[in-house]
Parts: C-alpha cells; structure tokens; sequence
C-alpha cells in the first residue's frame, strides 16, 4: 500500500507510520520531526516540513508523492492550544489552531483531489461535536475540519473520505491537557485524567482495523471510533 500521513514527530501519527512501516508499506510523511523510532526504514519517504507554511505545501506534496497512486491519506497532525472559555481566547490564537488543523488540511485536500486516492480519513475529535466547557478554538477547529471532509466528500466521488474522532490515546497532546488544564474550571480534564487510554499503538492498531469498516459508512461522514466498536 501507498499511504501518505502528516505529523509523525509523535504520539498517533508517529505510531501509525511505525505499524505501516513495520508491514512493509510505503509511507510518505509531512511532519516537522522524525523521531528516532522511524530511522532507518527504506519504506518511509519523510519531507520536513511546517504545516503552517501553507505557501509550502503543495510543492512539498509533489515532490513527496511525485506520480504515486495512493491507497490511503491520514491527515493527523493537529494542535490543541491551551483550556480556556472563549471570552479568553483571542482571535489571534484560535487563528493559529485553525491555521493548522483545518486551513493547511484544506491546502493538502485540494492537492490530493488531483490524485487518486482511494481513501482519506481525517483524525478528528469527540470536541468537533461536544462543546465541553474549555476547547474553544480546537473544538471549533475540528467541528470545521467536520464540514471540511462532508464538503470535500461531495467533490470526490472516487475517494472515500472520512473525518474520524480516534478515542482517547496517551499522547504528548493529551498529557498537555491533562497536566495543564484546570480541572476544577473544565471538567473534561478530570472525564480524561480518569478514562481508561489507548497507548499510541493501540489506538495506531484500532484505527488501522477499522479502516475497512469505514468504506460501510457513507463518504464525508464523521465518526467517532468509540461508537463503531
Ligand atoms: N490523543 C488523543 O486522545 C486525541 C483525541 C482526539 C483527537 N486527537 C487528534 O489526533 C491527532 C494527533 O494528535 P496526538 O494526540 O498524537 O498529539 P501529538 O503527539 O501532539 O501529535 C501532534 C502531531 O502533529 C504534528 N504537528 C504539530 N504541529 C505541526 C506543524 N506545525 N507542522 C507539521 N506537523 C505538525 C506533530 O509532528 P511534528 O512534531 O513532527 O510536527 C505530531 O506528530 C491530532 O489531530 C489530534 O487533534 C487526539
């Protein structure tokens, strides 16, 4: 198979390209690092680059992917940005967050609608569709990232496109909240310091078993991987 992912540096992105790699698929990867767990793999075509350099992307994607023909992209790398109410939030850092989980995917999409691909899935959240108290410009980001797939779901009839929330896993990200987030002011970091977590490689693991399942739902959907297991 012939898989493109962006943000492998850590935590999902970075287990999910380690299970490709390790079953021998070809991987090509957008990411800023590449961390020491996935040198040396002849199967990983790894471009550095910051996805916020938007202006960069499409050259980049080209020379990665030259002609490949792709079986499936995830686009995965995202950032949270700090818990707060949105009274606090300046319009300034939820343009950052969108600048990234949903702009520079809008760039790679648009790039990817010239190839075939036959599957996108998008790594979305359960803050897309929750509202919890305290996610202001993430929530707001990946519910955009929602719409984002459902409308390019109906500009691609040969791809299948997914925007799916993972579940709760272990990573850097998650950690970030967790330690940071003030549990008495936003409940969800108490919900997420006492729910049960995946390891980077379970839920690398989960997702890649669910891929098959996804094609059962209809292109441009949102899911979440919790409600399909
Ligand atoms: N962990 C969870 O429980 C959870 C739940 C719901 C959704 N998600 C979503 O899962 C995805 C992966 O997050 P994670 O939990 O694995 O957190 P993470 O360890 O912080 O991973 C973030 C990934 O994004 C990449 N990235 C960040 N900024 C970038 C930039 N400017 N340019 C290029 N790549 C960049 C990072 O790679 P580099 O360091 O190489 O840039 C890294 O691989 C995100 O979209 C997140 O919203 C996670």
């Amino acid at each position: 198979m012939e898989i493109f992912i962006t943000g492998i540096g850590s935590g999902l992105g970075e287990a999910l390209a380690l299970e490709f790699l390790e079953a021998g698929e070809n991987v090509y990867a957008l990411s800023r690092h590449l961390p020491r767990s996935l040198e040396g793999f002849e199967n990983l075509h790894f471009l550095s680059l910051n996805l916020f350099a938007h202006e960069k992307i499409g050259i980049a994607m080209e020379e990665l992917l030259g002609d490949v023909e792709l079986d499936l992209a995830i686009l995965n790398a995202g950032v949270v940005g700090e818990l707060k109410e949105m009274e606090e939030t300046s319009l300034h850092e939820i343009e950052a967050i969108m600048d990234l989980n949903v702009w520079a995917n809008k760039v790679i999409l648009d790039r990817l609608k010239r190839r075939t691909v036959k599957q996108i899935v998008a790594i979305s959240s359960g803050a897309s569709v929750s509202g919890a108290r305290g996610w202001n410009g993430y929530a707001l980001s990946k519910a955009a990232l929602n719409m984002l797939i459902r409308l390019y779901g109906e500009e691609m009839p040969h791809t299948h496109l997914t925007s799916l929330a993972p579940g709760i896993i272990d990573t850097p990200m998650l950690r970030y909240i967790m330690e940071h987030g003030d549990p008495h002011r936003f409940p969800v970091v108490q919900r997420l310091r006492e729910a049960p977590k995946m390891t980077p490689r379970d839920g690398a693991r989960l997702i890649i078993d669910t891929l098959p399942r996804l094609l059962e739902y209809p292109s441009g959907e949102y899911l979440d991987i919790r409600q399909l297991h």
